[in-house]
C-alpha cells in the first residue's frame, strides 16, 4: 500500500474514533461502576454530568475507609453518599487530586471544599436527619490525570 493512502487511512480512523467520543459525551449520566474489592470500587463516566451513589451499606462494615478511584476524571461527577445513617453523623473525604471539589447543601448551593496542605481529611456534619450528603467534583473539560481516589468515611 502507497504511505499516502496509509496515512489517508490512519486519518479517517482516528477521525471516526474522535467522533465516536463526541458522540458518547452525553450531557447526562449515571455513572458505571465496578465490584467493590478490598473496600474499593472504581467508577467511570462517559458524560459531561454524571451521578453515581456510593452507597456504604454495598462496601463491608470492616471498611474504615472508603475508596473510589474515579477512572480518567473529566467534567462533573456528583457523587451521593448513602451514609443509611440517621441522626448527626458526619462524612470526611480526604484531599481530592484533579478536580475541584464541592460540599452541596440540602438548599443546593454548594461550597468550594479547601484542604490544607499536609493535613488530613475534612469533614462534614449531617444536616437535618438526611442520610444522603452530596457532593460534586469538576475535573475540567480536559483529561489530564490518569485517575482519581475519592477516599472517605463515616463519623458517628
Ligand atoms: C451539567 O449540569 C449543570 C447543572 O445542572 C448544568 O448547568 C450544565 O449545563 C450541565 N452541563 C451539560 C453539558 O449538560
Ligand atoms: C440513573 O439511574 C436512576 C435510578 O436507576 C434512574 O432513575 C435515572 O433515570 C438514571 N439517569 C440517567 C441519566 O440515566
Ligand atoms: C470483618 O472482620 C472480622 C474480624 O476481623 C472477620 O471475622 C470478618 O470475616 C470480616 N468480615 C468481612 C465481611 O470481611
Ligand atoms: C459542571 O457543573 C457545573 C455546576 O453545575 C456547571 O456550571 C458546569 O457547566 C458543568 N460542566 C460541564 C462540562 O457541564
Amino acid at each position: 500500500m502507497s504511505s499516502g493512502i496509509t496515512s489517508l487511512l490512519v486519518c479517517l480512523a482516528a477521525f471516526s474514533s474522535s467522533l465516536v467520543v463526541l458522540a458518547q459525551r452525553g450531557e447526562s449520566c449515571n455513572a458505571t461502576s465496578s465490584p467493590i474489592y478490598d473496600c474499593s470500587q472504581s467508577i467511570s463516566s462517559d458524560c459531561k454530568n454524571a451521578t453515581f451513589v456510593a452507597d456504604r451499606s454495598t462496601f463491608s462494615k470492616n471498611c474504615s475507609q472508603m475508596s473510589l478511584f474515579w477512572d480518567a476524571p473529566v467534567y462533573n461527577m456528583t457523587l451521593l453518599f448513602d451514609s443509611h445513617l440517621i441522626g448527626p453523623y458526619a462524612l470526611c473525604l480526604e484531599r481530592v487530586m484533579c478536580t475541584t471539589a464541592f460540599f452541596t447543601k440540602n438548599d443546593g448551593s454548594e461550597v468550594e471544599i479547601k484542604w490544607e496542605k499536609f493535613n488530613g481529611p475534612v469533614c462534614f456534619k449531617s444536616q437535618q436527619d438526611t442520610p444522603i450528603m452530596q457532593f460534586r467534583f469538576d475535573a475540567g473539560e480536559r483529561w489530564h490525570c490518569y485517575g482519581s481516589f475519592i477516599n472517605f468515611f463515616f463519623r458517628q
